[in-house]
């Protein structure tokens, strides 16, 4: 009985030490993070053993494990009908409400998360999503199933997604779904928000679709590589669940390039000063002029003198705008649709939103920046059984509501 008792205290210990993070004060409801940082840190460390091992990808493990929790999850919003059907080729759902409307519908195109290689969006929470979004607006919802990473890399997800959106916005798609052409927005979370601010872009300056995006929704997007060290990836690096190091594999991941490169750009030896390719681009993710000092706080730019002179060119994805978005130029910009940008305090991503918030309004497109101070990445991800963050369910309501004014 003894050994028991101190078997099983040894164990509370093990297990609250593994668990333990130490959080900023403000963040949302910080027990309940740090359990799912500690499973999320887990199932990665499996993905990585079992990589190590030969047996599997460790993306593959991670997404199996991501696919088999939120398939436990059950369904909500059932009245919502589905549709599995190609778009060009591209695997996608649609979901729209029951029954005939006299009036044509809304509709929202979806661009799930999860770092371009993971993410179940027919299952769990992007389901639940997406039903509610077209329950609550009574809207037609288009999720794109894309293909990720490591089996594709740029721009093959990129390109899926603007394959999709030009086929529903082609005047005969729009009809049959009783879709109103002038009243479709594209919507994205993390990864999914970079893919949608890169297709909105496309279709803004694309001259073979009449039909357009009216709006655009970005939710905690991730929208550069060329700084990892922003002021909210320093305040935040060691922050869960996206952590710096993470985000820096799955841009790597992404861009199809040698995963050994974060350590390098992590401290930004991609972008030293001796890099003149970047000339133009710099003041394009200049923060110390793109964001107010209060955001900016006491942090300072990361510069290194002489860095690794060849990422640039070995990478060509980093320079690139279909992939980095903020990198877009003044003319393609303008040419964007109205935005809202969500962005959370505890986010390494903060300021990719918020410098996008700040050059999109500089070249006169309307943005509505929505910011959490006890937000973190992925909160959006936890508005739903069983695993609910009080600023989850926030954002998820105020996002829909801002869609079903505007929209
Ligand atoms: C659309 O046409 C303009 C002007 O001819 C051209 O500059 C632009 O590149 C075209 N857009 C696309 C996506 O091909
Ligand atoms: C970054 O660049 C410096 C200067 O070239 C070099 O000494 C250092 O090893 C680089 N660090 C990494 C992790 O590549």
């Amino acid at each position: 009985m003894k050994l028991l008792c101190g078997f099983t205290l040894l164990l509370t210990v093990a297990l609250a030490y593994y668990v333990y993070i130490p959080l900023p004060r403000t963040i949302s409801e910080p027990w309940k993070l740090m359990v799912l940082d500690a499973t999320f840190r887990g199932v990665v460390k499996m993905g990585d053993i079992a990589h190590s091992l030969g047996l599997s990808h460790s993306v593959h493990v991670i997404n199996s494990a991501i696919v088999g929790f939120e398939s436990l999850v059950p369904i909500t919003n059932q009245e919502i009908q589905t549709e599995d059907v190609l778009f060009d080729g591209v695997h996608v759902r649609v979901y729209y409400p029951q029954g005939e409307e006299e009036k044509l519908r809304r509709a929202v195109m979806f661009i799930h998360g999860g770092g371009w290689s993971l993410g179940a969006p027919k299952l769990g929470s992007y389901d639940s999503l997406c039903r509610q979004m077209s329950a609550d607006l009574n809207a037609v919802v288009v999720t794109v199933d894309y293909r990720m990473a490591p089996d594709v890399h740029f721009p093959v997800q990129y390109e899926e997604c603007v394959q999709a959106a030009k086929h529903l916005l082609k005047p005969e798609v729009l009809k049959q779904y009783s879709v109103d052409p002038e009243r479709v927005a594209v919507c994205g979370d993390s990864a999914g928000g970079n893919l949608a601010a890169a297709v909105a872009q496309r279709i803004g300056t694309e001259n073979s679709t009449s039909a357009k995006f009216k709006l655009q929704v970005l939710i905690y997007p991730v929208l550069q590589a060329l700084d990892f060290n922003t002021a909210s990836y320093q305040q935040n690096h060691n922050v869960p669940i996206l952590y710096r190091r993470l985000m820096a594999r799955f841009w790597l991941e992404y861009l199809g390039a040698d995963p050994e490169l974060a350590h390098s750009i992590m401290m930004n030896n991609h972008t030293a000063q001796d890099q003149n390719l970047l000339s133009q681009n710099r003041a394009k993710l200049d923060w110390t002029n793109l964001l107010p000092k209060e955001i900016r706080k006491h942090f300072k730019p990361v510069f290194p003198v002489t860095g690794s002179p060849n990422i640039l060119s070995d990478v060509p994805g980093l320079l690139d705008s279909r992939a980095s978005p903020l990198l877009a130029e003044d003319e393609v910009l303008r040419m964007a649709p109205r935005a809202y940008i969500m962005t959370g305090e505890h986010d390494v991503l903060r300021d990719d939103g918020m410098m996008y918030a700040r050059r999109l309004e500089l070249a006169g497109v309307s943005v509505t920046n929505d910011h959490y101070q006890d937000g973190f990445h992925g909160c959006v991800s936890f508005a739903f059984w069983p695993c609910y963050f009080s600023v989850g369910v926030n954002a998820v309501q105020n996002y829909i509501a801002w869609l079903d004014k505007h929209l």
